[in-house]
């Protein structure tokens, strides 16, 4: 398995925060594809949904994604934006990569999380709990299945789930030094 890991999940569900703890304990890069995004773009998420569209929005995703794999990623950990593995070949190249981590959160966590939230295009105006409801629903089968190994989130202390996934990471890629087996 290359050594990468890349991690999905719903909006709020701390892919941002989670990554950049990961990248400072492994000492691996740490790449956003939302900050990938902005800065090539120049302009926010938000204006480029308002300007452009959903649709101009998902192709630079898949853009990001793929010059970012022909670069030859290596140690890196890779934040994903929440819609991206929506798209079945981003699924298949975020696979290829490296280790997949669905960071899973419940309904009531990524409402709390994204409370007073500004920046998400997909969650502004009236009725924002029926949206992230619709949206887990269709969302959550689709990280379920493109991800290697699924972490809820919920509840629990970024430590944490930074342990839990370097955890897994170790066995997967073969090294075991420091590893407690539990009973
Ligand atoms: C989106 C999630 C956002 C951002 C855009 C669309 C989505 O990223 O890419 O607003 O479709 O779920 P975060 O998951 O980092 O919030």
């Amino acid at each position: 398995m290359k050594q990468n890991i890349i991690l999905i999940g719903f909006m709020g569900a701390g892919k941002t925060t989670v990554g950049a703890a990961l990248a400072e304990k492994l000492q691996y890069r740490l790449v956003d594809t939302d900050a990938v995004i902005e800065e090539k773009e120049g302009r926010t998420i938000q204006s480029i949904f308002s300007e452009e569209g959903e649709e101009y929005f998902r192709n630079l995703e898949t853009k990001a994604l793929e010059e970012l794999l022909q670069k030859g990623a290596e140690q890196t950990v890779l934040a994903t934006g929440g819609g991206l593995p929506l798209r079945q070949c981003n699924g298949i190249l975020l696979q290829k990569m490296g280790l997949v981590v669905f960071l899973k959160a419940e309904k009531e966590t990524v409402l709390k999380r994204l409370e007073k939230d500004e920046k998400r295009p997909l969650l502004q105006g009236a009725g924002p709990e029926e949206r992230v409801a619709e949206l887990l629903e269709f969302r959550d089968p689709i990280y379920e299945y493109t991800a290697h190994i699924v972490i809820p989130t919920d509840g629990k202390a970024v430590d944490e789930i930074t342990e839990e996934i370097i955890r897994n990471y170790k066995i997967m890629t073969g090294d075991r030094k420091g590893i407690v087996v539990q009973a």
